[in-house]
């Protein structure tokens, strides 16, 4: 299915486990100050491991402005007027890894526990698996047990974890993990034989 096709289903309304509503869709070149806002609400501990300087406006313009769906897909979830959290679909487009798409999500303190991570990430898995991507992955640093647990309740296995492996903003080394999950299904396979 083309990218163009799948995004057409949004902007879509999510109702969360504790029945608030909340609204997915893609990032928009407009939403370059509310994104930025969102990545300074993010606890200065947790920005450490964000690989990219998200508090830097001009890392943030260039993201909004420079938008390209097909390699990095945001996908907003919008709650109460503000940017609640994002789970980002990264895409190789060419190489040994273009069969291969990587998950990560960030949920604000503030929207926790209410399955708005899950929402997010299950909801890009599915956009994942209709793009034909045959595995989705994501990469954590050991001290990320919260999102571990969430991607392991997701179907995500542990396929490497390497100690002391990577370094946070801060130059301090972390282990690092790598989950996947395979999107082929039992019948796909069975029918490639
Ligand atoms: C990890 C994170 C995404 C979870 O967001 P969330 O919206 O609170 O997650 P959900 O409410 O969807 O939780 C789903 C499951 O994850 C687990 N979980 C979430 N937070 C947890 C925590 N602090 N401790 C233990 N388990 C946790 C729970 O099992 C939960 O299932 P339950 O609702 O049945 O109890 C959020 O804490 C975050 O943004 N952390 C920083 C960024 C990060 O680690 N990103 C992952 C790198 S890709």
């Amino acid at each position: 299915m083309s990218l163009e096709f799948e995004l057409q289903k949004y902007p879509k309304q999510i109702k969360l486990k504790d029945a608030s509503a909340c609204q997915f869709r893609p990032l928009r070149k407009e939403d370059e100050k509310k994104f930025h806002e969102f990545f300074l609400a993010v606890p200065a501990p947790e920005r450490m491991f964000i690989k990219h300087r998200v508090t830097e406006p001009d890392v943030i313009r260039d993201w909004c402005r420079n938008l390209d769906l097909g390699r990095n897909l945001p996908l907003l979830a919008s709650m109460q007027g503000q940017i609640a959290g994002v789970a980002t679909l990264h895409q190789q487009l060419g190489g040994w890894k273009r069969h291969i798409g990587r998950v990560s999500v960030l949920v604000l303190p503030q929207f926790r526990g209410r399955g708005l991570a899950r929402a997010l990430v299950a909801e890009i898995v599915a956009v994942a698996r209709n793009l034909s991507l045959e595995k989705v992955e994501a990469e954590f640093i050991g001290d990320q047990e919260a999102a571990v647990k969430m991607f392991a309740m997701l179907g995500f296995s542990n396929l490497v974890r390497l100690e002391g492996y990577v370094k946070d903003m801060q130059a301090i080394t972390h282990d690092y993990i790598l989950m996947g999950l395979d999107l082929k299904t039992d019948e796909e396979y069975a029918g490639m034989g």
